[in-house]
Formats: C-alpha cells, sequence, structure tokens
C-alpha cells in the first residue's frame, strides 16, 4: 500500500498540479486530499473486488447498461485504452474472449501512448499515438474487415491545471478521430468520447449531429461530479468513406 501511494503522489507530482504549500511526507495540500478521495471512493473499492483495471469501468458499464452500444460480435476499437478497463469490459460484452460459444465473437483493438499490458481477448496497439495517419493505417489493418462498429475514448491529454487549454486539448483529440471516422467506423456505428465541458464543446456536438443520427450527452455516476467530465455518445453513423464490408 505504501508502494502504491508513493507511486500515485509522484504520478500527480509529474501532473503539475497547480498547488503551493506542502503536507506531510512531502505531499502537497491538493495531493493529499486527492489520496484521500481515491482511498475512500466506491467505485476503486469496487474496481478491486471485481479484478477492474481502474475505477472508469463503471463510467462504460453504465454507459452500456443505460444504452446497450456493445453487444456480442461487435468490433470495438478503444482509443486511449491504458491501463485497459474499458477493453475489460468491451472484451466481455462483445464476447471478444468467446466466453460464450453460443453467442457472435467480437474483436477489440486497444490503442494509447502508454504500453498496456495484454489482456485475453484483446489486441493491443501500444505505443501508439491516435493522431499519427500511421497509427490509422495500422489500426485498419488489424480490425476485420478493417472497421469498427464501435469507437471508444476515454483519451485525455496530460492534465495542465489550466482548464481551457485542458479542454482545447481534449476537444483536439476527439476532433482528429472524428476526422478519421469515415476511414474506420462502420455505417449505422457508434462513437462515444470523453469531453472536459468548455466553450469547444459545441461545436464537436454540432460535428456529430451532421455525420450521426442521434447524440446526447452522458454524465455516468462514477464521473466525479465536482469534474467537468462529460461524454458524448454518437449512435447510427451516416458517413462512409471507401468501400464497406459487412
Ligand atoms: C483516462 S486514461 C484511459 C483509461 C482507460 N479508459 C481505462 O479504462 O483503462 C486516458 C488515456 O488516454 C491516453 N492518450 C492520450 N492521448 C493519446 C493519444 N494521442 N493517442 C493514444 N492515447 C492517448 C493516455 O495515455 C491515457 O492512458
Amino acid at each position: 500500500m505504501a508502494r502504491s501511494l508513493k507511486l500515485v503522489c509522484a504520478s500527480l507530482r509529474r501532473q503539475r498540479f497547480h498547488t503551493s504549500g506542502s503536507h506531510s511526507k512531502g505531499r502537497t495540500a491538493a495531493e493529499h486530499l486527492w489520496l484521500t478521495r481515491h482511498l475512500r471512493d466506491p467505485f476503486v473499492k469496487a474496481a478491486k473486488v471485481e479484478s477492474y483495471r481502474c475505477r472508469s469501468a463503471f463510467k462504460l458499464l453504465e454507459v452500456n447498461d443505460r444504452h446497450q452500444i456493445l453487444r456480442p460480435g461487435l468490433r470495438v476499437l478503444d482509443c486511449g485504452a491504458a491501463p485497459g478497463a474499458w477493453s475489460q469490459v468491451a472484451v466481455r460484452r462483445v464476447n471478444a474472449a468467446g466466453a460464450d460459444p453460443s453467442a457472435p465473437v467480437g474483436f477489440v483493438l486497444g490503442v494509447d501512448l502508454l504500453h498496456i499490458f495484454p489482456l485475453e481477448g484483446a489486441t493491443f496497439l501500444s505505443p501508439a499515438d491516435v493522431t499519427d495517419p500511421r497509427t490509422i493505417q495500422r489500426v485498419r489493418e488489424l480490425l476485420p474487415g478493417g472497421r469498427a462498429d464501435v469507437i471508444l475514448s476515454d483519451m485525455a491529454p496530460n492534465a495542465t491545471g489550466i482548464r481551457s487549454l485542458d479542454h482545447d486539448r481534449l476537444i483536439s483529440l476527439c476532433s482528429s478521430l472524428l476526422d478519421v471516422a469515415p476511414d474506420v467506423l462502420h455505417p449505422g456505428g457508434t462513437f462515444l468520447c470523453k469531453t472536459w465541458a468548455g466553450s469547444q464543446s459545441l461545436g464537436l456536438q454540432k460535428r456529430l449531429a451532421e455525420q450521426f443520427q442521434n447524440t446526447r450527452t452522458v454524465k455516468p455516476r462514477a464521473s466525479r461530479k465536482e469534474s467537468s467530465e462529460v461524454y458524448l455518445l454518437a449512435t447510427q453513423y451516416q458517413r462512409a468513406k471507401g468501400p464497406v464490408e459487412d
């Protein structure tokens, strides 16, 4: 436990949180607060009990319970997949490991800048940058039929702590993924992406509304109330470029 606390603190320092003053054991007040909240968090506890790699699994589980975006046989592209909790959920829901012999077998491809430890039923492309055209080319080669039925993005840039800058950088990540949707997403497909609410949110929502039949914003319970994090869910993709295999 002591070692994992040290690791969490080191990572917080790396994320350059804008705080002053120091606390016991060399932690800043913000780090101390974050740790206390983290250790009391019911989703952190549940993730341990249910062997998910991190608490974010519960965000996707809730979105899926409400909107049924994952089902056996679907091909999923999971962007910003490390450490792999969303991929764990996706593997189970699309039957990518073939755990249910009576259901169609799906496919899960996870991509991240960071290394991702192997997971049965998932294929990982890491380290790889989703905004790099070479990554997208590789994604198309790895996806059966060259396309995904569902694109998930829980991507987040390293937070600077400057809200508007972090918002702009995350919107730009989502937009670059939407730019490649015509080459990667199957018609009728689904797009779910994490955003931090801000001045450019409406612009992204408008772009989604032009390309998908239905769009909505979702704030799962596991997404902290005080966070500006909001997920955009778009279904029934209407555009595709190039040949489409069924
Ligand atoms: C909040 S974490 C994702 C957690 C993941 N959904 C899970 O359940 O395990 C955000 C991830 O986005 C990744 N990321 C940020 N920018 C990226 C990019 N350009 N290409 C690929 N991954 C990126 C980060 O490396 C980080 O691992």
